[in-house]
């Protein structure tokens, strides 16, 4: 499989297809919640900080791995060393764990979509909708299905392509959309106090929690840490610019999220007057929310529908990623063929899936270090996993194959300008941030245990 790889035509097809990946629920869902929550705009600028150092050494990193050895994830750490392939399979594990509860999100924007199609634009503005529609036993669960099926039977049929051509025309729409719907909301009564929240640092809310929010908020939003970057470094042409493409995929990752952001983060102080509780309301943040901004709009059902759609396949193309990532580890270490393997991924998606999306609903009450199922899935995965694997992989080039390796790579198809900070990144300021990060992050999860 790995020998006839496949390699994308020119730099934009690269950077749109890596875009296409990184760009999704994490930028427009969960970028959101997050920057409510951990302090508006301390964490804006801690994640564009991480963004500009961090995001930019390890996307680097993990494209010219993938490029340099033309592997994925487990090839590529295996061919260069072998005592450190299981980073590779740490790496692996992720997507398996993210493409269910990701499903479950994916199912919320169907429902939601399905809402405004049927004219229920009024009702899902309504305070309770959100709540009463996550805690019903079954009805999250088929539209998890609808979601996770769609996705399954187009990794299944491998028609991809034409969702992901059709998506790169739905993306400039749904920047276009965002950025239109941020400037309305922006301009709503009592939103001002909203955005100056958003925007303006407040130095008191820093914590070490809010660093570790935003680094894996950072990994997960730009599909770093879980092997997916290395896998399209290998597919990537000799001569595009690596560094370069890099830059452009940065831009528009956190350009998509800082607008989804100014369009949900402001609404919450017009609509709920901006209360520590309203901004801490979590993963349901965006569905609460803009219900209501459409219902003041003119014209608001047919925006609603049209963002819904976008943010739909905004949702696919990501977890079409996910999942054909993980479909493709099976079937090459079970050497089943991909139908089976596709068949075992959706089962076990569909497994997880439920109970995340449960943990929002009856099994509200079963708490896991303190958490809902649901948020304890994505706390492994983005505050404990991704934080690992960086570090290894950091580890690794800068001290292992050694940071040359990649600047080689980098440099054979471009100029490397931030060839100083990458190296930098790599060996010292990257593995010292998150050791210490993780260590109090995980020491404070296990307080909360405690209590
Ligand atoms: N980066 C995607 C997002 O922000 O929604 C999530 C994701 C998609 C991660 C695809 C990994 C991946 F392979």
């Amino acid at each position: 499989m790995e020998k006839n790889r496949s390699s994308f035509t020119g730099k934009l097809g690269f950077v749109l297809a890596a875009a296409g990946s990184a760009v999704g629920l994490g930028n427009i869902w969960r970028f959101p919640y997050l920057a409510a929550k951990y302090g508006g705009g301390i964490f804006l600028l801690v994640y564009i900080i991480l963004a500009v150092t961090f995001g930019f050494a390890l996307m680097t990193a993990e494209i010219g791995l993938g490029r340099k050895t033309g592997l994925s994830a487990i090839g590529a750490f295996n061919k260069l060393n072998k005592k450190f392939t299981f980073i590779g399979y740490l790496a692996a594990i992720i997507p398996a764990i993210i493409l269910p509860y990701y499903s479950v999100i994916g199912g919320w924007v169907t429902k939601y979509l399905a809402v405004y199609v049927t004219g229920g634009g009024h009702e899902a503005a309504g305070k309770t909708f959100f709540d009463d529609f996550i805690s019903k036993p079954f009805e999250p669960l088929v539209w998890l299905l609808i979601f996770i099926g769609a996705t399954a039977v187009i990794v299944l049929l491998g028609v991809e392509k034409g969702i992901e051509k059709v998506s790169k025309i739905m993306m400039p729409i749904l920047v276009v959309l965002s950025v239109g719907i941020a400037i309305y909301a922006a301009f709503l009564p009592g939103a001002w106090e909203g955005v100056v929240y958003y925007i303006k640092p407040d130095f008191s809310k820093f914590s070490a929690t809010t660093v570790l929010a935003a680094m894996g908020q950072l990994f997960y939003s730009m599909s770093l840490a879980m092997g997916i970057m290395i896998t399209y470094g290998s597919y990537m042409k000799k001569d595009v610019s690596i560094e370069s493409s890099v830059t452009q995929i940065e831009l528009f990752d956190t350009g998509i999220a800082f607008f989804a952001g100014l369009m949900i983060i402001p609404s919450v102080f017009v609509f709920s007057g901006g209360t520590p509780e309203a901004l801490g309301k979590g993963a349901g943040l965006m569905f609460e929310t803009l219900p209501k901004v459409f219902e003041t709009m003119p014209g608001g059902t047919f925006v609603g529908i049209t963002f819904f759609i976008l943010v739909l396949f905004a949702a696919l193309t990501s977890s079409i990623s996910l999942m054909e990532t993980v479909v493709s580890i099976v079937c090459d270490k079970l050497k089943i063929d991909r139908k089976l393997s596709c068949l075992i991924v959706f089962l076990f998606s569909l497994a997880l899936g439920t109970v995340s999306s449960l943990g929002k609903g009856a099994l509200s009450g079963v708490k896991v270090l303190g958490m809902d199922l649901f948020d304890f899935f994505d706390f492994a995965s983005n505050s404990v996993l991704m934080p690992i694997v960086a570090l290894l992989t950091c580890i690794f080039i800068g001290f292992i194959v050694k940071p040359q390796l990649i600047i080689d790579e980098v440099e054979s198809s471009g100029k490397f300008k931030r060839k100083k900070i990458f190296v930098f990144v790599i060996k010292y300021l990257a593995p010292i941030c998150i050791v210490l990060i993780l260590v109090s992050s995980v020491l404070d999860a296990f307080g909360i245990f405690k209590i």
